[in-house]
């Protein structure tokens, strides 16, 4: 097995795994991006570690630095060598999620896994950030030190989770939902909004005094009127398009302990934002969720990651993944390549409690279930703030 890419600004390491459509490095972000040559991706697709959520259990992971404004710091670096890498017409997704403010210095939790990932981190007090109980912004911190960096925000897309998991707060809001910035390189980039538009709501090809008639919703007046055209026919009959609000359900890699994204965010950020060939980067490529979507789309994947057990998986789900037939949806991509049900509830086979994994039984009446046991079940709620954060 490689040995994981030691520091250096210029040091490159022999990939951890290449074949004609992917390739993907084991190491340190910072440092296999410093190695790669100017403007050599067209898209950037990822989830870097949260904030103070998650130990992957890896040496120089990101994550755990010592308050949120460091971690900002740390993203802000990392992003201005994305930058650079990525091509003048290129696009970031950033996936990011937060977190509150604690006094508590509690301890980290024990792994006791193979990839000693999964395990909560010793809790950092930040009050000094914001007052105990206070959401910390982190992602908003994120957004505005990039861009403050020269990066251009288009959209903060709230990604809605239908199937969040349940907090057991009392004193606020469930969190269901998290962001996807969306940044671009320069004012001129590539996006193909007709790629990614969804059904129509009204039926082409009717002219506006049917839409008007049938008492449907839409822009009233001569701009309503422009906009639907002298025929009748729409833009609407190419398709809506899907707005800042993404409803995309968790859908948890079997093989992964860790936080994954559901495949259908990075086929749409991906979709939206290449060609077919393009290079699709995901600096933080864990499981490969990124590479299967670039896989399948027909688009070649740079593949970033500490953990080589993580790289093992991508490999396998790389090898898996295949571009569909040139006529399947979007939809009909997301149903094909998901490996878990999507859903309100999710079919999970393995304890979802902190510090467990043990399979679930078989509950006797049918209903999936979510813990190995009433104690876990028990210990998940207590911890329930914490837990909704593991997506
Ligand atoms: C939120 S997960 C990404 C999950 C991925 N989107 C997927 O669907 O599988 C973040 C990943 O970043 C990796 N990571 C943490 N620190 C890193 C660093 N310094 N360089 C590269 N990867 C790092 C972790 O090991 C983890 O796999």
């Amino acid at each position: 097995m490689p040995a994981a890419v030691p520091p250096g600004p210029n040091y490159m390491a022999e990939p951890y795994y290449q074949d004609k459509q992917a390739t993907l490095y084991l190491g340190d972000a910072l440092t296999v991006l410093a190695a790669l040559p100017d403007a050599c991706v067209n898209c950037i697709v990822t989830s870097p570690p949260y904030w103070g959520l998650r130990d992957y259990g890896q040496p120089g992971q990101y994550g755990l630095e010592d308050s949120p404004l460091a971690y900002v710091e740390t993203m802000r670096v990392v992003f201005a060598q994305a930058r650079r890498v990525l091509a003048g017409d290129g696009t970031l997704w950033l996936n990011l999620g937060d977190t509150y403010a604690n006094r508590a210095n509690a301890a980290a939790s024990k792994s006791f896994r193979a990839d000693s990932a999964a395990v909560m981190p010793a809790r950092v007090n930040a009050t000094a950030i914001a007052p105990r109980k206070g959401l910390l912004m982190v992602p908003e911190r994120v957004a505005m030190a990039l861009s403050d960096d020269g990066w251009i925000l288009r959209n903060k897309i709230v990604w809605h989770k239908p199937n969040a998991m349940p907090q057991s707060v009392t004193d606020r809001l469930s969190g269901r939902y998290e962001h996807v910035f969306l940044f671009a390189k320069s004012p001129r980039y590539h996006f193909d909004l007709d790629a990614i538009r969804e059904p129509a709501v009204t039926a082409p090809g009717r002219t506006w005094a049917q839409r008007k008639a049938a008492g449907e919703p839409g822009r009233h007046g001569l701009a309503g009127q422009a906009a639907l055209g002298r025929g009748g026919f729409s833009a609407a009959a190419a398709g809506r398009n899907p707005g800042d609000v993404w409803a995309m359900s968790t859908r948890p890699y079997p093989e992964a302990h860790f936080a994954t994204f559901p495949i259908d965010l990075p086929l749409r950020c991906i979709t939206a934002g290449t060609r077919p060939g393009d290079v699709v980067l995901d600096p933080f490529s864990g499981s490969g969720t990124t590479g299967a979507a670039a896989r399948i789309l027909g688009r070649r994947y740079l593949g970033i990651e500490l953990n080589p057990t993580y790289h093992d998986l991508a490999i396998t789900r790389l090898a898996k993944a295949c571009a569909g037939p040139r006529n399947e949806t979007l939809h009909e991509l997301v149903r094909n390549e998901t490996p878990g049900p999507a859903g309100p509830v999710r079919n999970e086979t393995r304890c979802q409690a902190p510090r467990c994994d043990n399979p679930i039984p078989k509950a006797r009446t049918g209903r999936p279930r979510r813990f190995c046991s009433p104690a876990c079940r028990a210990r998940a709620h207590r911890a329930g703030a914490v837990l909704t954060h593991i997506r």
